[in-house]
């Protein structure tokens, strides 16, 4: 049986570094589900689709020529793990992520990544709807200015620029939209930990993390 620990959470909870770092420590997989609907983003931006054709951006989803490899995310071997992160992917990314076809099309590559000896996921449905029996299960938030400070940095690290008015109206837009979507809305996992990481070092959070999984 191979053990999951998923982590759930709005957008720039830290979820992702927290999810990375705990799979590091115990020489876990680790799915970053929300790389999916970016790449499908970037593939449908790159592409000109058109918003209203889900089934054909399904059919993206479907056929990523996606590969992860030491850390960077490859699309037909292009490394994409910066362009991933632009802001109007991530936007666009959540809309995508509202439309059941292209969910459905991204289930079976998701639970692929289950493979000895665990996995760590982050995402907004990791607990909820792709692997519901996960050993733990981690509901990560902090408050809305926290994250887009959170992010902002990590924009500007990225050596994008960045706005932070215009971050905190994406930001709650994005939750806006996550949390009320008909399919797999981000809600909190039967027997979910919460976590709120607003006055967390990284640290803190991946050692708590850490204890609940050897409980
Ligand atoms: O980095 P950030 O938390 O902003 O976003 P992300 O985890 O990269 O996910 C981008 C978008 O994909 C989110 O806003 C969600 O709408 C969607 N997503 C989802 O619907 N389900 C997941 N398991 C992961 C991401």
């Amino acid at each position: 049986h191979i053990p999951v620990i998923t982590i759930d959470g709005p957008t720039a909870s830290g979820k992702g570094t927290v999810a990375h770092k705990v799979a590091d420590k115990l020489g876990f997989h680790f799915l970053d589900s929300g790389s999916l609907y970016r790449l499908t983003a970037l593939t449908a931006l790159r592409r000109g689709a058109d918003l209203r054709d889900e089934h054909g951006i399904a059919k993206l989803a479907e056929h990523l020529p996606v590969s992860f490899a030491g850390g960077e995310i490859l699309l037909a071997n292009e490394n994409v793990s910066q362009a991933i992160r632009a802001e109007e992917v991530g936007n666009l990314a959540s809309q995508i992520a509202a439309m059941p076809t292209v969910r459905q099309a991204l289930y079976a590559l998701q639970l692929g990544f289950r493979k000895a000896p665990g996995l760590v996921a982050d995402g907004r449905d990791m607990g909820t709807v792709i692997f519901p029996n996960a050993q733990l299960k981690v509901f990560l938030t902090a408050s809305v200015e926290a994250r887009a400070q959170r992010r902002y940095k990590q924009l500007i690290d990225k050596g994008f620029s960045a706005n932070m008015e215009d971050l905190l109206s994406d930001l709650q837009a994005r939750d806006d939209r996550d949390t009320h979507r008909a399919i797999a809305p981000l809600v909190p996992a039967e027997g979910a930990h919460f976590l709120d990481t607003s006055h967390m070092t990284a640290d803190q959070a991946i050692e708590q993390v850490l204890k609940w999984y050897a409980q």
